[in-house]
């Protein structure tokens, strides 16, 4: 039987791009599918077909047991959407938005009251509640937003990059809401950056880049994929990265060369993809110091799922806030760079 969210063979184009390219998905009941994805890579488009805003040129799509191209209007009251962009009345108070969501649901009044002031209580709004929503910080709105998404549970939940601009308190905020509902029985489909939100959150992660989905797994299915641990080294000058990442190289797992070691060179980091645990480390150490390198820190750890991104997709995943500040990670190396390397 499929799933909550089940979709087979889905194409959207606009124009030349093709920002589905056969596109299949099965979320089964009570699960969270998280969807990661570059910038681009049709993530949002999909929501938008799953939630009946756009039709697809192709494929199929069921969600909560409803044909989504035949019965859209029946499928929109199974479902609740929380869109990238906030979608929420300037001129009403962040009270008066809820309310009014729990009216458009035909809740009671007093049902509907109650429900946004635990929404506004939970979202930490309750002191701007009474003010309108035009005078609300980007990630008060996103909040109000996200309030609204939850005011009535439905069967079946679509988030696009829902915590994307929060701080990490309001962050944590909608996780704890978010697990509440799915132990309650809510099917989400998640779209993120945050690669550790999918971690928390997503019993199945599906990557998407250009329109596919390119992978698909637990997290840890996708991390075993990406080979073993990983080695991290800081060295003390800036001076001894050279030597250090000849040292490290010999280590690599493909043993191909330089291209497996990547450097962060502004942190005087690199780090190299190993098998070999503990006793490898010890090595490493040993023919670092023969070489004249000084280490500041070293460890061993699991690949994250940050690493599998760039392993698959060949880039970071970005975040505007950190590529600001210029903190953004060091640019990875495509699956196909590493093959023309192996060959
Ligand atoms: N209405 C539209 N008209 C033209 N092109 C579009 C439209 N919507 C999306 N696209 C294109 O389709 C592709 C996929 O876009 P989509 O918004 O689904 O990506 P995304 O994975 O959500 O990206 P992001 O992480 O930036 O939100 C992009 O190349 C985008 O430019
Ligand atoms: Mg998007």
């Amino acid at each position: 039987m499929p799933g909550a969210i089940y979709a087979e063979g889905l194409v959207k184009t606009f124009g030349d791009v093709r920002a589905l390219d056969g596109v299949d998905l099965d979320v089964p009941e009570g699960t969270v599918l998280g969807l990661l994805g570059p910038n681009g890579a049709g993530k949002t488009t999909a929501v938008r077909v799953l939630t009946t805003l756009i039709r697809p040129d192709s494929g199929r799509a069921v969600v909560a047991g409803v044909d989504v191209l035949k019965h859209p209007n029946e499928v929109r009251r199974s479902i609740g959407l929380s869109g990238q962009f906030a979608a929420v009345d300037e001129y009403l108070t962040g009270r008066e938005n809820l309310q009014m969501v729990g009216q458009l649901y035909q809740m009671k009044a007093k049902a509907a009251k109650e429900r946004a002031g635990e929404l506004l209580d939970r979202f930490h709004l309750s002191d701007a509640a009474d003010r309108t929503a035009k005078t609300y910080s980007g990630g008060m709105r996103r909040r109000l937003d996200l309030a609204a998404a939850l005011v009535v549970a439905p069967p079946v939940m679509f988030m696009d990059e829902p915590t994307t601009g929060l701080d990490p308190r309001n962050r944590q905020a909608l996780w704890d809401v978010i697990k509440e509902l799915v132990a309650g029985g809510t099917t989400l489909l998640l779209t993120t950056q945050y690669l550790e939100e999918a971690d928390h959150l997503a019993h199945d992660i599906c990557v998407v880049d250009h329109g596919k989905v390119i992978a698909r797994g637990t997290a840890d299915q996708l991390k075993a994929q990406t080979g073993g641990e990983r080695v991290e080294v800081v060295v003390q000058q800036p001076e001894m990265i050279a030597g250090a990442r000849d040292v490290l190289a010999r280590y690599g797992v493909e043993g191909t060369g330089h291209g497996d070691v990547s450097v962060e060179n502004h942190i005087r980091k690199l780090t190299v993809p190993v098998t070999g645990g503990a006793k490898l480390l010890a090595e490493v150490i040993r023919d670092l110091d023969a070489v004249g390198v000084g280490i500041d820190d070293i460890g061993l750890r699991r690949p994250t799922l940050d690493d599998v991104f760039i392993y698959l997709t060949g880039h970071a995943a970005e975040r505007e806030e950190e590529e600001e500040n210029g903190a953004a990670g060091a640019p990875g190396k495509s699956r196909k760079d590493r093959k023309e390397k192996a060959s």
